[in-house]
């Protein structure tokens, strides 16, 4: 469905990508997965179109994106590491303003919004401004606003980092399955090494470069066979093992 091919972005002597290449099938759940400055948003502001990339191309459903960017970027809904949301207004009042630039007409606006806020358990909280909202309420206002134009691609950068235990655990077990069953494609960004589990495929990616991308549990064998183990590792010790002699 989106097909990146050697991309490389550098801010100055950063090279925060490097020639990064790998392809999201439609309906999967993508995993990007790698430490502090690894270059997980970089790729993801390129993939969005928001940053250019200096080399490389993205393609979307066969077609070069910057052909058509308007086009492309209505196809998708992006939950950023920052907040995104106007903390002066309420959850309606958010939601209607992102509807807004995608231009979601009135009635498919309705349609999605009632729908979105019963799925997140919002309503209690719909007058609420934002800034008077509890984290987790906070976090599920975003991905509502994110899904208010019904993308078929959705990008979450480190949706995770902050949340409980069980948050963390009802948002990939119940949000993102939902999601995918619904037939969206999502890509999710991570620093937690253990929510490898939740993806169908996993790249992994380290001072900007590719060092693997497979499901998990082929990552895992590999490692086990390269090292003569004798369990399987656990995605820490893959990690480690794969970027080994680059810390
Ligand atoms: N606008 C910018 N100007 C200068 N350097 C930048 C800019 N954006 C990112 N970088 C640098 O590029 C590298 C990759 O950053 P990026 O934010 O993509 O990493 P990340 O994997 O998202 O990290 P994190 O887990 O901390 O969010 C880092 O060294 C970062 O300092
Ligand atoms: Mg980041």
């Amino acid at each position: 469905m989106i097909e990146v091919k050697n991309i490389s972005k550098s801010f100055g002597k950063i090279r925060a990508v490097r020639s990064l290449s790998f392809e999201i099938k439609k309906g999967e759940i993508f995993g990007f997965l790698g430490p502090n400055g690894a270059g997980k948003t970089t790729t993801i502001k390129i993939l969005l179109g928001i940053l250019k990339p200096d080399e490389g191309e993205i393609f979307f459903e066969g077609e070069n994106v910057f052909k058509n960017i308007e086009n492309y970027r209505r196809q998708i809904g992006y939950v950023s590491q920052e907040v995104s949301l106007y903390k002066d207004l309420n959850i309606s009042e958010n939601a209607e303003f992102r509807a807004g630039i995608y231009g979601v007409s009135e009635k498919d606006f309705f349609k999605n919004y009632k729908n979105l806020l019963e799925k997140f358990e919002l309503k209690e909280w719909e007058k609420e401004l934002v800034k008077n909202l509890p984290t987790g309420v906070e976090r599920r206002t975003s991905l509502l606003c994110a899904l208010i134009h019904d993308p078929k691609i959705l990008f979450l950068d480190e949706p995770s980092s902050g949340m409980d235990p069980l948050s963390r655990f009802r948002f990939f077990n119940e949000t993102i399955r939902e999601l995918k069953q619904k037939g969206k494609t999502i890509l999710i960004t991570t620093h937690y090494m253990e929510e490898a589990e939740y993806f169908e495929r996993v790249l992994l990616i380290h001072k900007g470069e590719k060092k693997a991308l497979d499901k998990p549990e082929n990552l895992k064998e590999k490692i086990k066979k390269e090292k003569n183990l004798n369990k399987l590792p656990d995605m820490e010790e893959v990690f480690f093992e794969i970027v080994a002699g680059e810390r």
